[in-house]
């Protein structure tokens, strides 16, 4: 674990901070209340939804902490199962990359690689370059999708984009994707049926092209979900005093909702055995544990583990929604 020194969240929090008054408030406000307003109604977007500078910065404010959050628990719930051969991932590819959440994320998990983040809106490549500053192992450059990209990368991250595109071009990213990756994709969408949706068609696409699902899903066949409920998680954000501000919560911290899929190119490796995946928070009673799970043969179904189980039982009790449920 890194020290609070070098903990990207912790530096991103302080980095928001050191921004958060670089325009008045009143503005930044009236922004993030029409992306809010933007964001619910959904729907694929005709020019950029940040228009300007202080969206970007109203983005950054209300949306990083979360995205970033997202975005690391889902690669750590990755890189928990997929270890790559050699030297690991090297570079990462944030494609519609805004201010570097995501970027900032994949620091986090793989500390040793350079990440290039690329986005339509100059306001948002500007901020997140001030928002990392200059010893940040992330850059950033204007890209809008339909152009090429010519560097691959290790890794290429696809964050909180698709549900600004049309079906065509969430198909067109996610191949741009696979065109670009050398070894894994993550592609993430918030935690709602919609996101769900769209993170299955992403996921539809990399097994077509014989890819492997890592994360979440412990088997490669058809979601057993589809058609009555949606798969999602959640990490827990710690909510600065701007972003409790923004929000007009006043709880410490709220739980960003997510859905995803991360999968890895043919011939990198990959355990054979994977463990079922817990798919809601578990339930916990005196003696007992009620867990909901995705299983390796594409059925979901229950385990409830009492305390007569032992090891079991314990190993039960540790575990949270989101993780692997490995069995001792
Ligand atoms: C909701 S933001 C997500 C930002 C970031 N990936 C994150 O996780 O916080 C969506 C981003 O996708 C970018 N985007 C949307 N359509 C794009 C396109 N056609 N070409 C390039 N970037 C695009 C937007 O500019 C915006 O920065």
């Amino acid at each position: 674990m890194s020290d609070s020194a070098s903990d990207p969240s912790i530096l991103l929090r302080r980095a928001l901070d050191q921004v958060a008054d670089t325009r008045p408030a009143a503005q930044i406000a009236a922004s993030v209340e029409r992306l809010i307003t933007r964001y619910r109604a959904g729907g694929a977007a005709t020019a950029p939804i940040l228009r300007d500078p202080v969206d970007a910065l109203a983005y950054a404010l209300y949306r990083m902490p979360s995205t970033y959050a997202a975005v690391t628990a889902a690669l750590g719930q990755a890189s928990l199962r997929w270890v790559p051969a050699g030297p690991g991932v090297r570079t990462v590819l944030d494609l519609g990359g805004g201010t570097g959440g995501a970027a900032w994320a994949a620091t986090r998990v793989w500390p040793q690689a350079r990440v290039q983040v690329v986005d339509q809106v100059q306001g948002c490549l500007d901020l997140g370059r001030q928002l990392a500053g200059d010893d940040a192992p992330i850059s950033f450059g204007s890209w809008r999708l339909g152009e090429a990209l010519r560097d691959p990368a290790d890794v290429v991250t696809v964050s909180y984009v698709l549900s600004e595109l049309t079906e065509r071009q969430q198909r067109e990213i996610v191949d741009q994707a696979l065109k670009l990756a050398r070894m894994a994709v993550l592609v993430i969408e918030p935690g709602t049926p919609d996101g769900y949706a769209r993170v299955l068609g992403a996921r539809d696409r990399l097994l077509a092209q014989g890819w492997t699902v890592v994360a979440p899903c412990p088997h490669q066949g058809a979601c057993p979900l589809a058609g009555s409920d949606w798969c999602h998680f959640a990490a827990r954000v710690d909510r600065s005093a701007v972003h409790r501000r923004l929000k007009q919560g006043s709880l410490g911290h709220e739980d960003e909702k997510f859905s995803y899929v991360f999968a890895v190119q043919p011939g990198q490796p990959v355990p054979g055995d994977p463990a079922p995946r817990v798919i809601r928070h578990p339930v916990k009673r005196k003696g007992l544990v009620d867990l909901q799970l995705c299983r390796p043969d594409a059925t979901v179904g229950r385990a409830v583990v009492t305390k007569r189980q032992g090891t079991t039982y314990k190993q039960a009790r540790s575990v949270s929604w989101g993780d692997s449920y490995t069995t001792p």
